[in-house]
C-alpha cells in the first residue's frame, strides 16, 4: 500500500510499504477513505517535536471502513464505517475509565509514564504507524473506533478525528462559562474549532489573534473579533477593547512553532528579545532542516504563551492545547502566579468527546466543513504538506483521500 513515511527532519516521502496486519485480539484493520494533515505533523517534520523514528508512517486523523477484526473487537464488524480518534486508549485502565484516554496506562508500549499514545508520532508515543496511508492497524479498536451514521460525510467525519475534539477540549479546559470574554491565540484549523466550540459554550466575546489574512478572515466569519499581531500589539489591543481588564480566558492554539511579530508595535519589543527566543529554539529543537522555503521552525517558542498570560484578567484561566515538546521549559511562571491564573493543558482525550460532537454534526448544529479548505489525493500529499507548511493563502485544513 502507499503511505507517507518519515525519513528525517525535513524529509518525508510517499512510498510503497507493507500492508498492516492484525497483531492483537483488540486490533482492527481499517481501509482509510479520508485522512488529513495537522499542525502537529508540521512540528515533527520541522524538528520542533523531536524523536521521530525513521520509517514511521505519519498522520493521526482518519476515517475509513473496517476490513478485518481481532477476536476481541466484539462490537465491530467488517464493513463498519468509522472515525478513528488520534490518541489511543485501552478503555480498561483507571485513566481511560475516568475519560483521560490520552493518559492511558496501557496503550503506550513504552510504559505508563511514557506519555500519550497516538498514531504517527515520535518513538516515545509508541511509535504507532499513522493514518496518512491506504490502510492502518488500529489498536484497542473496540474502544477507539466510533461508528458513523450514513448522513455524516467523510469530509465532516475527518474533522471529528482530531481537531474538532481538540478545539472543544481547549474550550472546556479554559473553563468557559456563558458570557465569558475569551482570547484564542492561533487561527489555524485547531484555533478555528476552538472558536466554533466557544460559540457552543456560549462565550460572550471571542477575540482571535493571528497574522495570516485568510485565517483571520475565517475567524471573523465565525464571529470572532480579530487582531493581526503584525499590525497591532495584541496585548495592548485586548486591554483596550476590554476596559483595561483583560480577557477571562485565554487559549493557546499555536504551540512550539510560534512566531514573533516582525512589524508593528509588538515587533520592536520582540526584536529586543530575539536572542532569548533564539536560545529557546536551540534548546527545544537542536536539529532542524529547512529546505527550499519549507520546514522552517517558528522563531519564538514562548511568544503565544507570554501574550496569553499578559492578556488575561486577574484570576483568569489559561488553556494550553498547542503542542510543546518535553524540552520546552520556558513559561512566564512569575507573571501567571502573581495574577492568580489557573492553567489547564494537555493532549486531547479524543474518544471522550467524539460521540457528543458527532451528534452535533449529524443533527446539523455544527457545519465543520466550513473549516475544510482543501481535499487532495494522497498522490499529491507532499505538495499539500508544503503548501500547508508555508501557510499559503487559503490553505487552512487539508483532507487527504487515500483511495483517489
Ligand atoms: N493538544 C492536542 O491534543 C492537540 C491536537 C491537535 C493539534 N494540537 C496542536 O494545536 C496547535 C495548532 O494546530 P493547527 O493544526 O491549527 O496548526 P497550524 O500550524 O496550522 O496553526 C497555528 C497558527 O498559529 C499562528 N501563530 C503563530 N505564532 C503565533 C503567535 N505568536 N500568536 C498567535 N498566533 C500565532 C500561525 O500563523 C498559524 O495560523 C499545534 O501546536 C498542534 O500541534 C494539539
Ligand atoms: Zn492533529
Ligand atoms: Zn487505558
Amino acid at each position: 500500500m502507499r503511505a507517507v513515511v518519515f525519513h528525517n527532519i525535513g524529509d518525508i516521502r510517499l512510498e510503497e510499504v507493507r500492508d498492516p496486519r492484525i497483531q492483537n485480539h483488540q486490533d482492527a484493520i481499517v481501509r482509510l477513505t479520508a485522512s488529513a494533515i495537522c499542525g502537529t505533523d508540521l512540528h515533527m517534520v520541522r524538528g520542533t517535536l523531536p524523536g521521530m523514528k525513521k520509517g514511521t508512517i505519519l498522520g493521526h486523523e482518519g476515517v475509513g471502513i473496517v476490513e478485518e477484526i481481532g477476536k476481541n473487537a466484539r462490537n465491530l464488524k467488517e464493513g463498519d464505517r468509522v472515525v478513528i480518534p488520534s490518541t489511543i486508549g485501552c478503555g480498561a485502565c483507571s485513566y481511560c475509565r475516568a475519560g483521560y484516554y490520552s493518559q492511558c496506562d496501557r496503550a503506550n508500549p513504552n510504559g505508563p509514564e511514557a506519555g500519550t499514545a497516538f498514531f504517527g508520532g515520535p518513538e516515545s508515543s509508541g511509535p504507532f504507524h499513522g493514518l496518512q496511508a491506504e490502510k492502518a492497524r488500529i489498536p484497542f479498536a473496540n474502544v477507539g473506533l466510533v461508528k458513523l451514521p450514513e448522513n455524516v460525510s467523510d469530509e465532516e467525519a475527518i474533522l471529528l478525528s482530531d481537531i474538532f475534539p481538540t478545539g472543544y477540549f481547549g474550550a472546556k479546559l479554559a473553563e468557559v462559562k456563558p458570557g465569558d470574554t475569551v482570547a484564542v491565540f492561533g487561527c489555524g484549523p485547531v484555533g478555528q474549532f476552538v472558536i466554533a466550540s466557544l460559540k457552543l459554550l456560549r462565550a460572550g466575546r471571542i477575540f482571535a489573534i493571528d497574522t495570516i489574512p485568510s485565517r483571520l478572515d475565517m475567524a471573523r466569519a465565525q464571529g470572532a473579533e480579530v487582531i493581526d499581531f503584525n499590525a497591532e500589539h495584541p496585548v495592548e489591543t485586548l486591554k483596550e477593547l476590554t476596559l483595561g481588564i483583560g480577557v477571562d480566558r485565554a487559549i493557546d492554539a499555536v504551540g512550539v512553532d510560534a512566531v514573533r511579530p516582525h512589524a508593528g508595535p509588538a515587533g520592536k519589543e520582540a526584536r529586543a528579545k530575539s536572542e532569548v527566543y533564539r536560545q529557546e529554539l536551540r534548546e527545544v529543537a537542536p536539529r532542524t532542516n529547512p529546505r527550499g522555503g519549507n520546514w522552517l521552525p517558528g522563531d519564538a517558542p514562548s511568544q503565544a504563551l507570554e501574550w496569553a498570560v499578559e492578556a488575561l484578567a486577574k484570576a483568569g484561566t489559561l488553556s494550553v492545547i498547542g503542542v510543546y515538546p518535553t524540552a520546552m521549559k520556558f513559561f512566564p511562571i512569575g507573571a501567571a502566579m502573581n495574577k492568580n491564573i489557573s492553567i489547564n493543558m494537555g493532549n486531547c482525550n479524543h474518544r471522550k468527546y467524539i460521540p457528543h460532537l458527532l451528534n452535533l454534526v449529524a443533527s446539523n448544529v455544527v457545519q465543520p466543513t466550513r473549516i475544510l479548505t482543501q481535499v487532495e489525493p494522497l498522490t499529491s500529499v507532499i505538495e499539500a504538506y508544503k503548501a500547508f507548511d508555508q501557510r499559503q493563502a487559503g490553505w487552512i485544513k487539508v483532507e487527504l483521500t487515500p483511495a483517489a
